[in-house]
């Protein structure tokens, strides 16, 4: 049996974590109100309607639902200004390393983001040709911590979801994978991803081989 992996990629592959922040902040910032890095911590992993009633609920702030499909428009315009202007630059340390070695290996790949601008990241970043199956904000309903995006990402690689290993940066993916009946690599660090089965900083900690260790699928030294 071989694993596959299923990766997200705000936070994970690419660093463009950061520009979800400056951008909620932005808007936060244009109604009057902020909120902490404490606070980005939730919203990460969290798509992008669910997000702004959080941000919201955070400034006691009420908006009807035309304007918060204007709000969140507004978000993603400069979201996205700030993400087509990416290059591969701002691949986060160990993802391409690591994504090459397991072409090599043959393992299956996956996308399991919220994000509804995945294409054009992956684009940007030269990495589209690495994906066997792409689950992102525009093929799933509900949001992270459900786990329905890395159910979908399994059954699109052919995989048991016991021999799938998630790569995740937020709280609410690593509860999404648990839930699938996954193994999960917490990017980032221990307090903020409870339950990972392991944390490391970024990709360039993890090898191949590491990872099959870690489902129990390869047991020499
Ligand atoms: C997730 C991010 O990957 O995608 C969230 O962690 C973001 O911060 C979500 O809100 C949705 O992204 P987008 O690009 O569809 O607004
Ligand atoms: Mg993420």
């Amino acid at each position: 049996r071989h694993i596959a992996c299923i990766f997200d990629l705000d936070g994970v592959l690419v660093d463009t974590a950061v520009y979800h922040y400056k951008a909620w902040k932005q808007l936060a910032n244009s109604m009057g109100f902020d909120f902490t890095e404490h606070q980005n911590e939730q919203l990460k992993g969290v798509n992008r309607m669910r997000s702004l009633d959080m941000i919201l609920q955070w400034g006691g702030v009420e908006k009807s639902a035309e304007e918060k499909d204007l709000l969140a428009a507004r978000k993603n315009e400069w979201y996205v200004a700030m993400i087509s202007k990416m290059t591969e630059a701002e691949l986060l340390p160990g993802s391409l390393q690591l994504l090459r070695e397991l072409k090599l290996k043959e393992t299956k790949i996956a996308l399991g983001s919220a994000s509804k601008n995945s294409s054009l990241i992956l684009e940007r970043t030269g990495l589209t040709h690495f994906f066997d199956a792409i689950v992102d904000g525009n093929s799933v309903t509900t949001s992270k911590p459900d786990p329905e995006v890395f159910l979908k990402a399994a059954e699109l690689l052919h995989a048991r979801q016991e021999d799938c290993v998630v790569f995740e940066d937020a709280a609410a993916g690593v509860q999404a994978a648990i839930s699938a009946g996954m193994k999960v690599v917490g990017i980032g660090t221990i307090e903020n991803l409870p339950g990972s089965d392991l944390v490391i900083k970024n990709l360039s900690e993890i090898t191949v081989t590491e990872i099959e260790r870690l489902k129990g699928l390869n047991t020499d030294k």
